[in-house]
């Protein structure tokens, strides 16, 4: 074996020993890379490349949302935040004020940021969908499929630390559309080298209450996963 071969050999048993130390049960394979944003390092140049994202989302007629949407909805909070929460889509509250989980779904996510020790406007909040589905219907494939480049690119300009995914929508978007929510919530995935934790959707804890105790493991567990990457 040349020594190229066993460096590469130790490297991967060094990685496949992190993925184990942290949990990850599975890496899945992801789509083709978002198209091509700079990479932004510092604050100012990630805002720089978020406006110049909105710009893009409020041109994009990709699919037949834009025709019935009131305003796009790109993000809420830090660009430079260590923690990124992804829905689904804009609802009607949302689309309305063109921010991210304003509604009776969002006033659960703030107190569930804010529980762990968070305020909300220290997150990064953002959406599978920019634009609200015609009466809040689920996302249809193609218009997800549409809008992931998007979400692709605010994940490589923000750069989290850790990333949750909220409710079934998010977690088949990033993950793939085999997984359920159910069986998946509260492990660790991995997104691009990133540890990605799905759990269930605010709009899913106001109908099922009794399920909020399971969201705060897996919220827990975020944190948790938060202060071990410093
Ligand atoms: N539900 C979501 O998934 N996203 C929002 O922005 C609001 C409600």
């Amino acid at each position: 074996m040349s020594d190229d071969v066993r460096r590469i050999a130790r490297g991967l048993k060094r990685y496949a020993e992190g993925l184990r130390a942290i949990e990850v049960r599975r890496v899945p394979r992801h789509r083709q890379a978002s198209p091509p944003l700079p990479r932004a390092p510092a604050g100012g140049a990630k805002r720089d490349a978020l406006a110049a994202l909105v710009k893009q989302v409020e041109a994009c007629q990709a699919c037949s949302l834009y025709r019935t949407r009131t305003h796009a909805v790109v993000s809420d909070g830090d660009p430079d935040a260590k923690l990124v929460f992804i829905g689904e889509a804009p609802g009607r509250d949302e689309d309305l004020q063109g921010k991210p989980f304003v509604g009776a779904a969002g006033q659960l996510l703030t107190k569930m940021i804010e529980a762990m020790g968070f305020a909300r406007q220290g997150v990064y909040i953002c959406n599978v969908l920019k634009d609200r589905p015609p009466g809040n219907r689920l996302p249809e494939p193609d218009e997800i499929e549409a809008c992931l480049p998007f979400l692709e690119q605010q994940l490589a300009i923000v750069q989290p630390k850790v990333i949750c995914l909220l409710g079934s929508v998010a977690a088949k978007a990033i993950l793939g559309p085999h997984v359920a929510i159910t069986k998946v919530r509260g492990q660790v995935w991995d997104y691009h080298g990133t540890p990605v934790v799905p759990t269930f959707h605010p709009a899913y804890l106001l109908r099922n209450p009794p399920a909020k105790k399971f969201a705060w493991v897996d919220l827990k567990k975020v944190k948790q996963l938060l202060e071990d990457r410093g």
